[in-house]
């Protein structure tokens, strides 16, 4: 695996792929399963895979989150090498965004709902960097997990308004034997609130009303930012103390 940290070296590598198939996964690290089976898909479909890992600074809305997102770069570049990845990116900030934080990509219905809500700014952070990294990295699909469903939206709604020549391909959740999709959020759970937080997949699975299922949530000690049902899934967002988990089930009758 080739890891490559300089823009302008890995434009020159782009240019000798001219040619082939590449399959992009983006990521912002501390890897699990859910990021692995993008990468394995994308392994089985195009002749070369690429993957960044670079924890952007636009999409986080509070500093904190930012502070605390685990950082475990020399695990992933083991995980990563051992899974025949062709490029890692590892772009620093200032590379990645030249014009200093000026030019920002807006999206003024969707994501402003739920997440968007909840989360002001983030949907803008994170489609800017999607759109700078898929223009460097120029790859024939990119792959999207459908655990962040409205990322996953939003991403496509950009590729098809700016005419972006990239399929975004959809990949199913992953999710631990109880039941939680996997995030690298999780690590920082503790045990007893890592035990507490399956009841949240299992809630959102069950044949209930939404306001029953926050209701039972709270019961539990959740913080609820919403439960609602749209765009044929049920999705979720709540807290547990400092640690905030999104999930979303199909509903697709
Ligand atoms: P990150 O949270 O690292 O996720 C990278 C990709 O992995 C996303 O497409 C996400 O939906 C997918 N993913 C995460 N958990 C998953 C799971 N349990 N099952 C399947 N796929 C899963 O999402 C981001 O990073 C960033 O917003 C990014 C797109 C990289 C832009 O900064």
């Amino acid at each position: 695996m080739n890891i490559v940290s300089k823009i302008d070296a890995w434009q020159a590598i782009r240019k000798a792929c001219a040619g082939k198939t590449i399959g992009f996964v983006p990521t912002m690290g501390h890897l699990h399963a859910g990021h692995l089976s993008l990468c394995e898909r994308s392994r089985r479909e195009n002749e070369i895979t690429v993957v960044s890992i670079f924890v952007n600074p636009t999409q986080f809305n509070q500093a904190s989150d930012f502070d605390l997102y685990p950082r475990t770069l020399e695990q992933d570049t083991a995980i990563l090498a051992s899974q025949q990845v062709d490029y890692l990116l590892l772009p620093d900030a200032e590379s990645l965004y030249p014009d200093h934080y000026q030019i920002q990509l807006t999206e003024t219905e969707m994501s402003r709902e739920l997440e968007g809500e909840y989360r002001p700014g983030h949907f803008n952070g994170m489609l800017t960097v999607v759109l700078k990294l898929l223009n460097l990295v120029q790859p024939a699909r990119a792959y999207f997990g459908e655990k962040d469903y409205q990322q996953l939206l939003l991403v496509k709604k950009m590729a098809a308004a700016l005419f972006l020549p990239v399929d975004i391909v959809p990949c199913e959740t992953i999710r631990a034997e109880d039941g939680l999709a996997l995030s690298s959020r999780n690590s920082r759970l503790n045990t007893e609130q890592r035990q507490k937080a399956a009841h949240f997949p299992q809630l959102l699975q069950s044949h209930q009303p939404v306001e029953h299922i926050a209701e039972q949530l709270k019961a539990l000690g959740f913080k609820v930012d919403y439960i609602v049902e749209k765009w044929q899934r049920r999705l979720g967002a709540v807290w547990l103390d400092d640690v905030r988990l999104i999930d979303n089930i199909s509903i697709h009758k």
